[in-house]
């Protein structure tokens, strides 16, 4: 994929007739495309699917598809509960799930990271604060999925006939329950204030609380999961780095900073063109799918000098793996302070952590989301 975003900008980076569309690569374009919300939608999800009532059940709360002014009202329903200071508050809630969880796999030399750290962290956090029971967790990962495929701005009709549409149905009834209960019932967290926020002084419908807590539950994991695997891929590929972090921890933030620029989870977005257009003077007609590579612009020399080289050390403002604009990402806060937490704890607890390739890594599929699925390690302490 990286090679490809490589040959991509050197030459062709505005791109047209693949199944994404017009696909764009340069990070003067993207970041053009992505502050002009006018004619760049992000409603791809109406514009593209047939209808379908889960589907659209859920994208009626889902802010990401969604444009101004609808938006706004969404995405303060979500900020309101989930407060950059909300979040700080979270620290040492973290710590001891960061802790419980490595605990479980302190008698092994090597484990699998991502089964003993990087997916159950974010999901287990996530639910507990929106005060949802961890037990719940196997049904969780389905639903994590189903959403996953949501990501494409075409949902296949068969995916949702398939396996997709059953899950969806049964992720909206779990959360309306659990809206249902705190609107009868509120108690300290998360779940009961999304439950009893409005809009305009209205009540949220079903189809917008699906999508809120459905959204909120689900759109930190697997990219979260990929922060704290990248993190440890690319510190053990960088010996010099990884010394240096050790011995000074305050190199943290900027090294998980570098390590998004380089492998940014979500390595492409989606928009509409509402009207004919153009991007990097190439001509665009209206109702046209575009896909922003931000990984590729995250990798852009105009912007990011000798892009292709991990330096913890680099000015890494201004990358996108946040997204930019009115939709840059609620959980960045959370995220980070996640990443922060598990890249300092495997460090304290572990004297050499590498990755064990001779027991393979596997990786989900690069041009969806880049996360291994299996990363397996050897750590001695
Ligand atoms: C939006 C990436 C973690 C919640 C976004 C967008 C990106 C992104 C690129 C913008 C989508 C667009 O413009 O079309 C990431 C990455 C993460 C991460 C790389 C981890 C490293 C989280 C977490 C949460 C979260 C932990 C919540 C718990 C959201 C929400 C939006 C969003 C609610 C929608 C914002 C809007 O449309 O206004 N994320 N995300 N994300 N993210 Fe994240």
């Amino acid at each position: 994929l990286f090679s490809w975003f490589r040959e991509m900008l050197d030459s062709r980076p505005v791109s047209q007739g693949g199944e994404h569309g017009v696909e764009v690569f340069g990070y003067a374009d993207i970041t053009r495309i992505l502050a002009d919300t006018k004619t760049f939608s992000s409603e791809t999800a109406r514009k593209f699917n047939e209808p379908h009532f889960e589907l659209d059940r859920f994208n009626e709360g889902n802010l990401v598809t969604s444009d101004p002014p609808r938006h706004r009202q969404l995405r303060t329903v979500i900020s309101q509960v989930f407060t950059p200071r909300a979040v700080a508050n979270l620290s040492e809630r973290i710590e001891l799930i960061t802790g419980t969880l490595l605990d479980k796999v302190a008698d092994q030399d090597s484990f699998d990271l991502v089964d003993a750290l990087a997916f159950p962290l974010p999901i287990t956090v996530i639910a507990d604060v929106l005060g949802l029971p961890i037990e719940d967790e196997p049904m969780f990962r389905v639903w994590g999925d189903a959403i996953g495929a949501l990501d494409a701005a075409t949902v296949p009709l068969d995916l949702l006939e398939g396996e997709v549409g059953p899950a969806l149905h049964e992720m909206g009834e779990y959360f309306l329950r659990h809206v249902r209960d705190r609107r009868q019932n509120p108690r300290d967290d998360v779940m009961s204030r999304l439950a009893n926020a409005t809009i305009e002084g209205e009540p949220l419908t079903d189809g917008e609380m699906i999508g809120v807590t459905g959204l909120t539950m689900f759109a930190g994991h697997a990219t979260t999961m990929s922060l704290i695997c990248t993190a440890v891929i690319l510190l053990d590929q960088h010996p010099e780095a990884l010394a240096e972090v050790r011995a000074n921890r305050d190199l943290v933030p900027g090294a998980l900073e570098e390590v998004l620029r380089m492998y940014p989870p979500f390595p492409r977005l989606v928009r509409v063109t509402t009207t004919e257009t153009e991007i990097g003077g190439h001509p665009v007609a209206a109702d046209e799918l575009v896909t922003p590579w931000i990984g590729a612009a995250n990798r852009d020399a105009t912007k990011f000098p000798d892009p292709d080289r991990f330096d913890i050390h680099r000015n890494t403002g201004g990358h996108l793996v946040f997204g930019q604009g009115i939709h840059f990402c609620l959980g960045a806060p959370l995220a980070r302070l996640e990443g922060r937490i598990a890249l300092n704890m495997l460090l304290d607890r572990y004297s050499k952590i590498s990755v064990d390739s001779a027991r393979g890594v596997e990786w989900e599929n690069p041009h969806q989301i880049i996360c291994p699925r299996r990363l397996p390690v050897r750590a001695s302490r």
